[in-house]
């Protein structure tokens, strides 16, 4: 190390007193004329988003939002608040949750969609799945619901835009084209739906866009902040003090001695 300024570097941000640029641009030019979704691009892809692209990634921001109390991230936010964490408390909490069962699981789906556009093996799905449910899970990521069967409202909704975005050439459909191929194929071997979810459906935005796997994960946990804060925020309103998953008079099974 020349320098003790070598100790991080990066090409997002320049500042010294007075003066902030990001990726090259005053900040006093992009405050009043950057939408948040182009911030959002600019920070993370180093350039500014042609309309199409500014479409679908905020068309997947908005669609992850939320998905009430019954979501874990959500239900998380809400007992904090009430264990008396603030809202960054509460966001932090939440966006915990998001792992791979929950919220993450795009990034595993744009990881194994690449693997099989990398690998040429887009025609021997079939053989794909069962290679992939042996040697890494038996769930397929992005696909399956606890509640929305046999459609998840937002999968249909995302492809739909994609397809609007393909035929304009902003995309060019072919992860769209892999997901919707893996949901008919899930879907007959199960003998019943086995539906693409938000985290799916998002995923195959992200990787339209050429997004890398972990930002279709960090993508998802910044969309979903905006559910947790707004609930934390509810939460704040209505009061309640520590308050567990269920009510009090409802019990766990005890399976242990007696
Ligand atoms: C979301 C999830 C936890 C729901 O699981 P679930 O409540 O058990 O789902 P269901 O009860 O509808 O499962 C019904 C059947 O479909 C199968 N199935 C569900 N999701 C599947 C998936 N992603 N891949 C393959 N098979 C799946 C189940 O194994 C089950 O089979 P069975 O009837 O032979 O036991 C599960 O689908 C999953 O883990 N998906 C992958 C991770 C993911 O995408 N997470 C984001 C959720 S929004």
């Amino acid at each position: 190390m020349s320098d003790v300024a070598e100790w991080w570097q990066t090409s997002i941000i320049n500042m010294e007193p007075g003066r902030i640029s990001i990726r090259g641009e005053k900040i006093e030019e992009l405050i009043g004329n950057l939408s948040f979704a182009e911030m959002i691009w600019l920070m993370i892809c180093g350039t500014k988003p042609d309309l199409g692209q500014l479409r679908l990634l905020e068309a997947a921001l908005v669609a992850s939002v939320d998905h009430g109390p019954q979501a874990p991230s959500i239900a998380a936010a809400r007992m904090a608040v009430t264990c008396g964490l603030g809202l960054n408390g509460a966001m932090g909490t939440a966006v915990h949750m998001l792992d791979d069962v929950h919220g993450g699981a795009g990034e595993q789906l744009v990881d194994w969609l690449h693997h099989l556009v990398d690998a040429g093996v887009e025609d021997n799905l079939d053989t794909e799945i069962s290679a992939y449910q042996a040697k890494v899970n038996s769930f397929i990521p992005g696909f399956g619901h606890r509640f929305h069967k046999p459609v998840d409202p937002r999968a249909p909704r995302l492809m739909a835009l994609v397809a609007e975005a393909r035929d304009k050439s902003v995309v060019s459909g072919r992860f769209m084209d892999l997901a919707m191929s893996i949901e008919r194929l899930l879907a007959e071997r199960k003998g019943g739906p086995v539906p693409m979810n938000i985290d799916g459906a998002t995923a195959v935005v992200f990787a339209e866009l050429g997004l890398a796997p972990p930002l279709a994960r960090g993508l998802f946990c910044l969309s979903r902040s905006v559910g947790a804060m707004a609930h934390g925020y509810e939460q704040m309103q209505q009061g309640g003090r520590n308050k567990g998953p269920t009510p009090p008079h409802y019990r766990w099974h005890y399976s242990g001695k007696d």
